[in-house]
């Protein structure tokens, strides 16, 4: 045995007992007669003391132990004359009687303490060091906790957990596959999974009824703080079910995941809104609720004052910005810049200042006198001391730049508290999303989501209008989950298709094996699937996921540890049949 304690384990009431500790060196202080080392591992920090009266040559090879090597140190458990409030195992210390060096090691890049002197780039390459680090791994402490009780839940529910094939054909959920070549089928290439969907829908085909899986998914897109090209969910699908059953089942997760893991309690339902209310209060269909500022839609009130660039706009929208009033020129020109930056877009903000007397200042007192601006301040909600920003333009256009403006005045006034936790329900998404760039409809969530009933009549002639028996979790501003009431009918997938732009030969090629299934019975179903990295990033009250995963990808796609990807050598893309231009 290595030990027989963790340095994280010794109290008071262990004083006087023999002890092995093993672990890293943290750091050491040389204080004349006395050297003191701390030595850490996952479970904490143990003091360990020589002294140089009383053991001058173990003293002396103490003194030489650099940081991060790895040692083992037998001793007794005695009581520190200074103790350390900061530290569980502060008030005792280790009189050290025997020291081994089981592996001395080189000075780290940067230091392994919580306030780190290494930058990005040295610990994504050093990230075996960086996870040595206590904030590090106490991330993935709670990636392992909301795992573990995911897994509990579901099984006390009567999922199954089953592994479906990372080597497959593509699944269209939107984004780009990765593919990987065929050596024994030469000029073939499989595709890694985006997601689990087909195989979990042909699960249900083949009666097991709830399916879970916690999975790896693989998708080629642009990377972001919350986007990695390999990411995890917690994908489940159930058969006999409605909406409502999925939404109970995923809301009971959630709740039991905030017990288990935060002690946080959500009390009642969730609460839920419809797309288009989300996309009117909120420009987003992930709103963040924890705070106001909900959209108010100005085109009526400030229509008829020449004032041209609101005349000619398709949608005015304003927000309330609370206790804002006083925001300076240069504050207001800053934000000005910000919106008309190339990522938002807008072409112009203009604002209203309620002053604290009840008067009021804008940027356009030219066209609209305060008894134009008062009808604008109740439309909004602003009170004297808010200030409201106003944004006009193409609808969908105008409502986006207003949500990342609402987002980053939330931000600004610390609206967005990480510790607090405000899930939605968002349903009734649209079926299909019109795509300029090829001129067709595209499916919303994945092409196996079904309409519902009631606007099935649209489908040939407001295909735009049909909405879905589709849901999403939002969280804080994030999509936490998203997921569907399948098609379970082969006609009905065969008209979604045709719907997407296949024709019936292209359908059968790439989805046969679905539509095939669903003619030998196949039972009403449905699911979600859980992002796990944005979930266990939400509860730990961060926006990046890549501080929740082991060893992540940086945002151009690379492992900068093992340096991937990387070429590979010629007799390998030889038998593979590949040549690379
Ligand atoms: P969807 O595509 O909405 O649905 O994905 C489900 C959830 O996975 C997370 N997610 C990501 N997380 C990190 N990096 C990414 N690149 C990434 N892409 C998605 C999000 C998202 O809500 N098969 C359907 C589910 C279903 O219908 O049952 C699906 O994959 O949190």
């Amino acid at each position: 045995m290595y030990r027989s304690h963790t340095s994280g384990e010794l109290r008071a009431a262990n004083i006087g007992q023999e002890v092995t500790l093993a672990g890293w060196v943290q750091r050491s202080r040389d204080l004349g007669g006395m050297t003191f080392v701390d030595l850490r591992d996952r479970y904490g920090i143990t003091q360990l003391a020589f002294n140089l009266e009383e053991n001058a040559d173990l003293c002396l090879q103490a003194r030489k132990l650099g940081r991060e090597f790895v040692i083992q140190a037998k001793g007794t458990v005695i009581e520190r004359s200074s103790k350390n409030a900061n530290l569980p195992t502060g008030d005792i210390e280790i009189k050290v009687s025997e020291l081994t060096i089981l592996n001395a090691a080189k000075t780290p890049p940067f230091t392994i303490e919580d306030e780190t002197d290494g930058g990005d780039e040295l610990r994504a390459q050093y990230r075996y060091l960086d996870l040595r680090r206590n904030p590090v791994q106490q991330k993935l402490q709670l990636r392992n906790r909301v795992a573990l009780e995911t897994r509990k839940y579901l099984d006390a529910q009567g999922f199954w957990d089953v592994e479906t094939p990372y080597l497959i054909k593509s699944t269209p959920e939107g984004a780009r596959d990765f593919v990987v070549p065929s050596r024994m089928n030469q000029g073939e290439f499989y595709a890694l999974p985006q997601s689990p969907q087909t195989f979990k829908q042909l699960l249900m085909v083949s009666g097991f009824d709830r399916y879970y899986q916690i999975v790896k998914c693989f998708r080629d897109e642009d990377l972001r703080a919350d986007r990695q090209p390999e990411f995890t969910q917690i994908d489940c699908e159930m058969a006999f079910v409605e909406q409502e059953d999925i939404l109970n089942t995923f809301e009971g997760l959630v709740k039991h995941l905030f017990r288990e893991v935060k002690g946080v309690e959500f009390e009642g339902a969730c609460p839920r809104m419809d797309y288009a209310e989300a996309m009117a209060k909120y420009g987003s269909d992930k709103p963040d609720i924890r705070f106001g500022m909900e959209f108010a839609d100005l085109k009526a009130a400030t229509a008829g004052k020449d004032f041209v660039v609101f005349d000619s706009a398709e949608a005015v929208i304003g927000i309330a910005v609370p206790g804002a009033s006083e925001y300076t020129r240069k504050q207001l020109d800053e934000i000005t810049e910000w919106v008309k930056r190339p990522q938002i877009g807008a072409k112009g903000l203009v604002y209203v200042k309620c002053n604290a007397d009840g008067t009021f200042k804008s940027s356009v007192d030219k066209f609209y006198d305060e008894a134009a601006l008062k009808v604008w301040a109740e439309l909004t909600g602003a009170k004297a001391g808010d200030l409201i920003f106003v944004l006009s333009g193409d609808l969908d256009k105008t409502r986006k730049q207003m949500n990342e403006l609402r987002l980053r005045m939330g931000t600004e006034l610390d609206l967005r508290d990480p510790n607090k936790f405000a899930p939605l329900w968002v349903l009734d998404f649209p079926l299909l999303e019109w795509d300029e760039d090829s001129e067709r409809y595209h499916a919303m969530h994945h092409p196996f989501t079904s309409p519902k009933p009631e606007d099935f009549e649209l489908i040939t002639t407001e295909p735009g209008k049909v909405r879905a028996n589709a849901y999403d979790l939002a969280m804080n501003g994030v999509e936490l989950g998203g997921g569907s009431i399948r098609i379970h009918d082969r006609d009905l997938q065969a008209r979604m298709f045709e719907l997407l732009g296949f024709t019936p030969e292209q359908a059968q090629e790439q989805f046969g094996f679905l539509m095939n299934a669903f003619e030998f019975g196949a039972p009403p179903h449905g699911g979600l699937a859980f992002g796990l990295d944005r979930l266990v990033a939400t509860m730990g009250g961060s926006d990046s996921i890549r501080d929740y995963i082991a060893f992540p990808k940086n945002n151009s796609g690379r492992d900068v540890m093992i340096d991937a990807p990387a070429p590979i050598d010629a007799a390998q893309l030889k038998e593979l049949g590949i040549d690379v231009k």
